[in-house]
């Protein structure tokens, strides 16, 4: 069986050799095809990142196993990252977060036991980069959360937690905020529990549950959150664990799924050789189960274990007072562990039942579609407009466009209505949002917006336009604070 590796930048070369050569001494039936990826490719003026030989490397191969690639920072290239899970639909993002003997954290020495399993979405929410300046003022990031998406990563959380046999599965969200983005991933969630009734699905608002998660991580088994929130409560787990050395991640779409650390490229240790190589292997270890690999997976992960009981470590974790190995050594350690089992208990070996993965070529990208049941009805138009006036002056303007059609209902600031009634204590930047909506629930046609666009256009520069509907007799859309 064949695979795609890229090393990666930063410490990546480093850490992937380490994993390598403990798959290579465990005779570890994979061949590797390397594809040119990260940050030298880009400076080498590929924009996405990667060779368009890379790419139809991973294509045909469908494993993507590599290391971490550096984004630069601000505005220019996009994140390879990124762009590598969006571009093959990797839309789980599940990265397992247990207590590992020989790695000291609070709970570990209180005798907590922490076996977290964190699915995240990993294509949509703000990670699409969609961003504009609406003024020179007022930056907007566009946040796409949908019912496709959102059922794709709750099924496969969903799934996975049956298979682990899992007591428990918790959607983090904060649809009290953001009622309707994700109050559409909760709705998804609930939608998905009664398929599986053995399950306890419940919900937590992601605030109290970062605040559950660092004072009771033993009473969480499975959580699924959207992106942002999710990579987020990832990194606050993998603190829980022993830091990012320890946090692996599998990026699981239905063709084509990539392995990595959940860390980055380390840059203030690279070239040293003291990078820590168990986050990667553990993702390697991952990917070796996916791929059918149990016994291979089972004999390292064992091996793994049974190092760390014994107090061996690189320098960023363990007894300070045991002298740290680096990264070629640390590997060797494990190696040289191969047939022991830890005593918190060996990982069962089953047989390597190999799975060739789906690689099939798409022709066409199968479009997931809810219908649209409901009668739906446009009746109003958020126009979002410039103006360093107040909100009455803006207001006079407005109400001298709304032709026959339009009443002006109501004018906010970053959310918040400030006319007809606001506060003189809110604070005003140079951007409203002006709500028109049609008069007596008439229902209005594109056409009417558009007339309506022409005629503010005499008096502010529009920035941003959002038609309001309703369907089914709902408003698809949220009201001002205030309103
Ligand atoms: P980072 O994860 O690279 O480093 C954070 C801290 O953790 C540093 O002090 C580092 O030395 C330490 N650290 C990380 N991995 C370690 C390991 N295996 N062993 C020992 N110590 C380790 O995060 P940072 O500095 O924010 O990002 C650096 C670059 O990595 C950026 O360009 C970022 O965009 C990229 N990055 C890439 C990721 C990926 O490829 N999936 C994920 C996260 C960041």
């Amino acid at each position: 069986m064949k695979i795609a590796v890229a090393k990666g930048d930063g410490i990546g070369p480093e850490i992937m050799q380490a994993v390598l050569s403990i798959f290579e001494a465990n005779k570890v039936p994979l061949e590797y095809e390397y594809v040119d990826m990260g940050k030298w490719v880009f400076d080498k003026g590929f924009s996405n990142g990667m060779t368009p030989e890379a790419q139809e490397t991973i294509e045909k191969l469908g494993i993507l196993f590599k290391g971490p690639m550096e984004t630069p920072k601000g505005k220019g290239v996009k994140s390879v990252n990124v762009t590598a899970r969006k571009t093959w639909n990797t839309y789980a993002n599940k990265r397992v977060f247990q207590t590992l003997h020989g790695v000291d954290t609070v709970f570990s020495k209180a005798g907590i036991h922490i076996d977290v399993t964190i699915v995240r979405e990993n294509i949509e929410d703000t990670y699409g980069g969609i961003e504009h300046m609406l003024t020179h003022d007022v930056a907007l990031s566009r946040r796409f959360i949908t019912r496709p998406g959102s059922m794709q990563v709750i099924k496969y959380a969903f799934e996975m937690a049956r298979k682990k046999n899992a007591k428990r599965i918790t959607c983090g969200h904060k649809s009290n905020i953001m009622k309707i983005t994700d109050g559409l991933f909760l709705e998804c969630f609930y939608e998905v529990a009664k398929e599986y009734p053995e399950l306890k699905a419940d919900d937590v608002i992601v605030d109290d549950l970062c605040m559950k998660l660092v004072t009771r991580p033993d009473l969480f088994d499975v959580v699924v959150l959207t992106n942002l929130q999710g990579d987020i409560v990832s990194d606050l787990c993998a603190g829980l664990v022993g830091g990012l050395g320890f946090a692996p991640s599998a990026n699981i779409g239905d063709h084509i799924c990539i392995f990595e650390a959940v860390h980055g490229t380390a840059p203030d240790i690279m070239g040293k050789n003291i990078a820590n190589p168990t986050a990667l292997l553990l993702s390697g270890l991952t990917m070796l189960r996916h791929l059918g690999l149990m016994e291979s997976a089972a004999t390292i992960e064992n091996a793994l274990l049974y190092t760390l009981e014994q107090g061996i470590h690189t320098g960023d974790f363990g007894d300070k007072a045991i002298p740290a190995l680096n990264t070629t050594e640390f590997a060797n350690a494990i190696i040289s562990n191969f047939g022991k089992l830890p005593a918190q208990g060996g990982k069962p070996t089953w047989p390597n039942k190999p799975i060739t993965p789906t690689t099939f070529k798409l022709e066409k990208n199968p479009l997931i579609m809810s219908k649209e049941m409901e009668e739906e009805v446009i009746v109003g138009v958020d126009m979002f407009i410039e103006s360093f006036e107040q909100p009455t002056a803006v207001a006079d303007k407005c109400l001298k466009h709304t032709l026959d059609l339009f009443k002006l209902v109501t004018i906010s600031n970053r959310g918040t209505q400030v006319w007809p009634k606001g506060s003189i204590f809110t604070n005003l930047v140079n951007q409203y949002r002006c709500r028109f909506e049609s008069i007596g629930d008439a229902p209005l046609t594109q056409i009417d917006i558009i007339e309506l666009y022409k005629r503010l256009s005499v008096d502010f520069k529009i920035c941003s336009t959002e038609i309001l509907n309703m369907w089914g007799g709902k408003k698809a859309y949220s009201l001002a604070q205030g309103q």
